[in-house]
């Protein structure tokens, strides 16, 4: 089948990119662009920017961009007419196809097959529940008994596998699906005969099937669950991994709750699937399971794109409870919050929240919910009251934990905390988390000399691919609507212009290095010109950068002869560096000076308008580049001063270099005034 043009047309004219994008990430103005943490490559600050006016989205760190087409194709794993009819069923858009063949050859790939094939064998197992004599007695009692309605059978798409060998092979055959790919679905099992020859029968048998949906709500794998005591048989079965279902980078009910994480900025964690449906008729939505095995990086991830807080709901059982305490470090290590809920002893949220009912449940999940560090070390203080060597543990444990956590202040702020809590001194917890700190540096640099780094080092977010591109770890900037990629560049110059002296700047260090370029060649061009009456150009740049150092050597160098010079009474200019500098610092003047002419005669030539002279917005100019050397430096000391911090381990040393982030994020905060920017977190 090939989709209308009319249809296309259609679709196209319906797309925001904002709203296609939103279904995967939760997105946040700032200024023109909406940001988020990039659905395509692991990172802790937002580089991944949508322009609605564009329709396009880009991401600075991975680089990935185009259109809500390409999206969808991307994240999706499809093809260009299967990501068209994915936008169609978004947006209401009735499909025109322009000859109707088989659907099924026209899927390009084997993922868009497999998603044909899931969809069919799920409205099948949804059919037979409801239908069948045998799914309505078995499978749709059971369901009622457990307390589901018609409801949310139908929201969480809730099915019944016949007890039969052939039930859904007999089905999909009928269908013109083949076994190849039924089998690659996860949906049927192969064995060989006696003869030699493949005989097939369907993987679910008697039970009753949970749906597995991926982000979009397609689904792509199944659990399923016994009815009759089986002692052979496990209580729940779950599909294999297959090309379209990678168990550890999905999360049950993800499509169900993905708003409400959204909206509630939390999500609540819990075991399995009769766990997530009974949160859902207790009111709660923003809850998603794990299938059965503690969280995933790509899990966590996932809800890192909707929401900074997982609330984890743990079984009542104490044994149980500690043994699940170090899987949530590496929530930590996502740099997500984390709370915990303990149930009474015996329940699991599925029993509890049926026995006390929406209203009293929702009530014990607020009134419950404790921030995991805190817990932990109360958890463990109990333990290791009178009991030295247990207290020793205990420190180990904690600290381990906060370790993980990547944000410096934070886990200073847990070390103050657990200290009290403990009472132990915060000076012993520090040496602890210090000891840590030079065991994982130290295995860093034994894994970088081995050669490179494993894929997890991913989480260093890769170089910005653009001079503004908000790659860094820590920090991200906005930049005003009117901003260009190139807002660093000296004035004047056209973006994308006529010659490529100042070249694009992609790391804090060129960024950096071009503004101290500008500020040399407003010196040397202009320094001269009289801002007011005995008061030069010269002399408010020099008072202005007075503490700033250069950090470009031949810059530097630059500006300490001029200064030199003028403390002996002589205005040195462009000239003077050209006949009397080195080598290097001719070359560089030189081409810094012919950028004084053309480039409004440029213009002019061109365009016949009128461009106001440089002079004329000289003082504008050099305002900004004042403004922005300094915007620069002090973004540079941030950087160096979190590094330190990073490291420390002494507890005056951490507070002292804690006063020091704080100053330089609020004269940060200041200078992004004066240029517009607006710098977060
Ligand atoms: P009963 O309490 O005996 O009626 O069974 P149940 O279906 O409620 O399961 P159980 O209480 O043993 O399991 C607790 C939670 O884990 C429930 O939410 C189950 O759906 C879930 N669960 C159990 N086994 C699996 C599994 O293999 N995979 C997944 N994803 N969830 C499971
Ligand atoms: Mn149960």
């Amino acid at each position: 089948m090939k989709l209308s043009q009319d249809t296309i047309s259609e679709i196209q004219s319906k797309l925001e990119i904002e709203e296609v994008v939103s279904d995967f990430v939760s997105l946040k103005r700032k200024g023109q662009n909406l940001w988020a943490c990039c659905p395509f490559h692991h990172e802790k600050s937002p580089s991944f920017s949508v322009s609605p006016a564009k329709g396009i989205f880009k991401c600075f760190g991975c680089g990935k961009a185009g259109d809500s087409i390409t999206f969808i194709m991307e994240i999706e794993g499809l093809g260009y007419v299967e990501a068209l009819r994915h936008l169609a069923q978004k947006y209401g858009v009735e499909i025109e196809e322009e000859e109707t063949t088989d659907a099924r050859q026209e899927a390009f790939n084997e993922k868009e097959s497999l998603f044909i094939v899931l969809n069919f064998a799920a409205r099948y197992f949804q059919n037979l529940l409801r239908n069948s004599p045998e799914g309505k007695s078995i499978g749709l009692s059971y369901f009622r008994q457990r307390g589901f309605n018609e409801q949310i059978i139908e929201k969480f798409g809730l099915g019944y596998s016949l007890d039969e060998w052939d039930g859904l092979l007999k089905a999909a055959r009928a269908e013109g699906y083949t076994e190849e790919m039924l089998e690659k679905a996860g949906l049927i099992i192969r064995k060989e005969d006696k003869n030699g020859g493949d005989r097939f029968y369907d993987r679910f048998r008697g039970r009753v099937i949970f749906p597995i949906h991926n982000l979009t709500g397609k689904p792509i794998a199944f659990g399923a669950r016994i009815l009759k005591p089986d002692k052979k048989q496990p209580k729940y079965l779950n599909s294999p991994e297959t090309a379209v279902y990678h168990k550890s980078d999905v999360l049950y009910g993800i499509s169900q709750a993905k708003q409400a994480i959204r909206s509630q900025e939390n999500c609540y964690l819990v075991e399995g699937y009769t766990d997530v449906i009974s949160l859902h008729l207790s009111g709660v939505q923003n809850v998603v399971a794990s299938s059965g095995t503690s969280l995933t990086e790509g899990q966590i991830n996932l809800i890192g794109r909707y929401a900074n807080q997982i609330t984890v709901l743990f079984d009542g059982d104490p044994a149980g409870l500690k043994a699940s305490l170090r899987g949530i470090d590496m929530i930590l290590a996502g740099g997500l919050h984390v709370k915990v809920v303990v149930f009474p002893e015996g329940e699991d949220p599925d029993s509890y929240s049926q026995k006390l009912g929406s209203t009293a449940f929702q009530a014990f999940l607020q009134e419950n919910a404790q921030d995991f560090l805190t817990f932990k070390a109360a958890l463990f203080a109990k333990e290791a009251a009178n009991d030295p060597i247990k207290r020793a543990d205990t420190v180990k444990e904690v600290v381990a934990s906060i370790a993980k956590i990547p944000d410096p202040i934070e886990r200073a702020v847990y070390i103050k905390e657990c200290s009290r809590l403990l009472d132990i001194e915060e000076e012993l917890l520090l040496k602890e988390l210090n000891k840590l700190h030079r065991k994982k540096l130290e295995q860093e640099s034994r894994k970088a000399s081995r050669g490179g780094y494993s894929s997890s080092s991913q989480t260093q977010a890769p170089a910005p691919s653009s001079a503004e591109g908000p790659g860094d770890d820590s920090y991200y900037y906005e930049f005003p609507p009117d901003f260009q990629p190139d807002a660093d560049q000296p004035p004047g110059f056209s973006p994308g212009g006529t010659r490529s002296a100042a070249p694009a700047a992609t790391t804090m260090e060129e960024v950096v290095a071009l503004q101290e370029r500008e500020s040399i060649r407003l010196l040397l061009n202009y320094g001269i010109n009289k801002i007011e009456e005995e008061y030069h150009l010269y002399d408010y740049l020099l008072q202005e950068i007075e503490d700033i150092e250069f950090q470009t050597p031949v810059y530097q160098e630059i500006l300490s002869t001029f200064k030199e010079k003028l403390a002996e009474g002589q205005v040195v200019d462009a000239q003077y560096y050209i006949r009397e500098g080195s080598p290097e610092v001719k070359k560089l003047v030189a081409g810094l000076t012919v950028e004084k002419y053309d480039l409004s005669k440029v213009w002019k030539d061109r365009h016949n308008i009128h461009i106001p002279r440089e002079e004329e917005l000289l003082e504008k100019a050099v305002f900004q580049n004042v403004v922005r050397l300094k915007f620069r430096t002090v973004q540079r000391l941030i950087r160096q001063n979190m590094e330190r911090l990073r490291t420390a381990a002494e507890e005056p040393e951490i507070l002292e270099l804690m006063q020091i982030h704080a100053s330089l994020k609020s004269s940060e905060v200041e200078l992004a005034k004066y240029l517009g920017i607006v710098v977060t977190k």
